[in-house]
């Protein structure tokens, strides 16, 4: 098990991350995109250790969304393979720091070879409690809502659900994040561009939002703790006039 990080002050519940800039970080070295992926690849883990040891309860990335299947072929396939090896390469240090491993998105879409170790890793870690890390993959926040509404729809039809029953609580246990604990409290997006690009649309109805320049590859636990200090200070009064629990 990992050590503890002592953190005074709010964190948030589930923190998010959009993990933008490897392509343009490996461009300007004169590197081919994938290596700016690869090092990434070292940034998640950086991430997941740091949010597990601090005591984050939920962290989400955006690992590939339902656009990204746009990209040249060989772009698609090298992600799929370092998809496959983060899983094979973390399995054990998931298991051993009670992390539930959790993937949200198309999944049907994704090639075999990577989709069957993915669940395999979600099915083994179902338990654990400590922290439940999501990678959002073949991901989009208007696929994910289109696909609550077309269950919705279904179980109207059937004459299970009234109209009537259709509010927020019964649109949120029909989306993929149904069982992560409650809404986004922070979104973290790396390499300047400030959007949410598709990502956990219903869920961030009410996050903070904080925005780097720094590209995703050289993201480090400093910026982490800068980003969640200003969590920390900011005022969240969801629609009412003073702070929650104020
Ligand atoms: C966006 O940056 C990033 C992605 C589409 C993929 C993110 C993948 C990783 C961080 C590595 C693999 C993931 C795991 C979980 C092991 P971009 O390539 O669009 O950057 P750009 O805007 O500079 O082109």
């Amino acid at each position: 098990m990992y050590d503890p990080i002592p953190w005074e002050g709010p964190l948030p519940r589930h923190l998010a991350m959009i993990m933008d800039g490897n392509g343009r970080w490996a461009q300007a070295r004169g590197l081919p995109r994938v290596a700016g992926h690869r090092v990434g690849a070292d940034t998640v883990r950086a991430m997941v250790r740091a949010c597990r040891r601090l005591g984050i309860e939920a962290l989400t990335l955006y690992a590939f969304s339902a656009q990204n299947w746009k990209r040249p072929p060989d772009e698609v396939k090298a992600l799929m393979e370092l998809l496959l090896e983060y899983v094979e390469g973390e399995r054990a240090e998931i298991l051993d720091n009670d992390i539930r491993f959790n993937c949200i998105g198309e999944l049907g879409k994704l090639p075999r070879f990577v989709r069957e170790p993915l669940e395999e890793l979600c099915r083994v870690s179902s338990g654990n409690r400590s922290m439940v890390l999501t990678l959002a993959l073949s991901y989009g926040g208007r696929e994910e809502i289109c696909a609550a509404a077309r269950r919705i729809a279904e179980e109207a039809a059937a004459g299970t659900l009234a109209p009537d029953a259709v509010d927020e609580a019964a649109i949120e246990s029909r989306l993929w994040t149904h069982d992560l604990p409650g809404e986004v409290d922070l979104l973290i997006r790396t390499s300047g561009e400030q959007r949410i690009s598709n990502f956990l649309l219903w869920q961030l109805a009410y996050a903070e939002l904080w925005f780097t320049d720094t590209p995703w590859p050289e993201l480090g636990t400093d910026q982490l703790f800068e980003a969640l200090r200003a969590f920390g200070d900011r005022e969240r009064r969801f629609g009412d006039i003073a702070p929650k629990g104020a």
